[in-house]
């Protein structure tokens, strides 16, 4: 008989999700919500996070717990992952997704408070939480892990740390996935490309700086954070039940756009850069 790979569910699952503020953490609270989970949505300003709640709640399902929560303090994730566990049970899905991209800096001359940051909340706060929400998924012998990388993972970037943070994260996962796939636990990443997101909002404002941008990017355009938020929901769900340590980079093919600039015309047909 053939496998059957069951659909993208998340019925009954406790999720927890960080930067559920932002522009790809309320597309992930909203995919999980509507794919049937109890969702908990982290993040360090509460305003966002209740209208994201209300808006929820409006349609049905479980109700949406909003958690605020200083990701560079650790306690404050431990002190989360304690009221999760005796309000809802502990954690079953865990999208480490909270990240932050400061001004543009070089190795030379980065703020080394910068460096610091973005160390603390791209990478350090992926671990803490897997730490402390992993405890009630390595209890229950189950559970599923997915962090937000980038491709700056594998591109280097116009922020000196961010690229570091990213790959750190993807060593991370790896390092998760050997760790505790003993315990049912499955750890992997996403590594978006271009997403148009109040992170990134400021790389769209000059016009000609956003075509350039674009021309990087075969598909010739940003993805939307539902997009991303599909792939993270893929990830968790069991129809990913074998995937496990893996990075899936959804970049509209801008890794492998190098010789673009040297490409005959066919190859650049649809492009932004036209
Ligand atoms: N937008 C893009 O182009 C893009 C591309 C690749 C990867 N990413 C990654 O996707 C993830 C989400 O980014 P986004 O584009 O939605 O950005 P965003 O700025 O819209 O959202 C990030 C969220 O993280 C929260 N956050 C930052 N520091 C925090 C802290 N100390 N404690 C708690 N919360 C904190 C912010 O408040 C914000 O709500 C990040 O990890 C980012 O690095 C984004």
């Amino acid at each position: 008989m053939p496998a059957v790979v069951d659909g993208v569910r998340l019925d009954g699952r406790v999720a927890v999700v960080t930067g559920a503020a932002g522009g790809i953490g309320q597309a992930i609270a909203r995919r999980f919500h509507a794919l049937g989970a109890h969702v908990v949505m982290m993040d360090q300003v509460l305003a966002p996070l209740e209208l994201l709640a209300a808006e929820l709640l409006e349609l049905g399902g479980a109700k949406p717990v909003p958690v605020i929560c200083d990701l560079t303090q650790a306690e404050q994730i431990r002190d989360a992952a304690v009221k999760i566990q005796k309000d809802l049970g502990g954690a079953q899905i865990l999208a480490a997704n909270a990240g932050v991209l400061r001004p543009a800096s070089s190795v030379a001359d980065i703020d080394i408070a910068d460096w610091d940051l973005t160390m603390a909340v791209n990478l350090r706060a992926p671990f803490l939480c897997a730490r402390y929400f992993g405890e009630a998924m390595i209890a229950a012998g189950k559970g599923a892990i997915v962090i937000t990388g980038s491709v700056a993972a594998h591109l280097p970037n116009t922020t000196a740390a961010y690229g570091p943070s990213k790959a750190g994260v993807l060593a991370l996962a790896r390092q998760l996935a050997v760790e505790w796939g003993p315990y049912g636990i499955r750890t992997n990443t996403i590594s978006p490309g271009l997403v148009r997101t109040p992170l990134s909002e400021h790389f769209y404002a000059d016009p000609e700086a956003s075509a350039r941008r674009l021309a990087t990017v075969p598909l010739g355009r940003p993805a939307t954070a539902d997009e991303i938020a599909a792939l993270v929901a893929f990830l968790a769900s069991d129809a990913a039940s074998y995937v496990n340590g893996q990075d899936l980079v959804a970049d509209g093919g801008m890794q492998f756009s190098a010789l673009r600039y040297s490409a005959p015309p066919q190859f650049q047909r649809g492009s932004a850069s036209q």
